[in-house]
């Protein structure tokens, strides 16, 4: 089983990614593929930039990480109450390629932030349209205030109660 991970963020210490790959490794006998989407640019979306240079390549490589994957598990950051440019720019161009993203893989939603909010505001965002864009989203989880409940340098939960949301929430892709 191929678990494709990634958090929504070009971000280099985003917090997202790092829990999106916790996640994954959460679960037994997968193999996981934790991509960065810095690996998949594409410039600023418009239909003019799409009339010049039709499909964007970064976006054509973004859907086969997907295509491949038996399953997703996704952490979104959160910018002012919604999707980073920078995903939301990159799933624009991949949208006008595959309009079901997501291909109907099986999927996890997180998302974190260093506030109490969790990036909230985005997960509704995300779990609301998930069906429209093809993602069989099993459950979904904000972990608020990232820094004071996770600790980096161990790549551990301090709060049990936290790890275990996390785990079950995960685990939800393997029923
Ligand atoms: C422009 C900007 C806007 C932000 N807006 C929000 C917000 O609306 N809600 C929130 O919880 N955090 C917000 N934050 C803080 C982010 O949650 C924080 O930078 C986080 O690390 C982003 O996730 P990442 O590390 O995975 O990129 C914002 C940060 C920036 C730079």
């Amino acid at each position: 089983m191929l678990i494709v991970a990634f958090g929504a963020s070009t971000s280099s210490t985003s917090i997202n990614r790092t829990l999106a790959n916790y996640a994954a490794h959460l679960l037994p006998n997968v193999e996981i593929k934790l991509l960065d989407l810095n690996d998949y640019p594409v410039p600023i979306f418009s239909e003019d930039a799409e009339k010049q240079i039709g499909q964007a390549e970064g976006a054509r490589e973004f859907l086969a990480e997907i295509a491949q994957a038996d399953a997703l598990v996704i952490s979104f950051a959160e910018h002012n109450g919604s999707y980073t440019a920078a995903y939301k720019n990159l799933f624009d161009w991949a949208s006008r390629i595959e309009q079901k993203v997501f291909q109907n893989k099986p999927a996890v939603y997180f998302a974190t932030s260093p506030g109490p909010g969790g990036a909230s505001n985005v997960l509704a965002a995300a779990s609301g349209s998930a069906g429209y864009f093809s993602a069989q989203l099993k459950a979904s989880l904000s972990v608020p205030s990232f820094y004071d409940n996770f600790d980096l340098a161990t790549s551990r939960f301090k709060s049990e109660q936290l790890a275990d949301q996390v785990a079950q929430t995960v685990q939800r892709l393997l029923d």
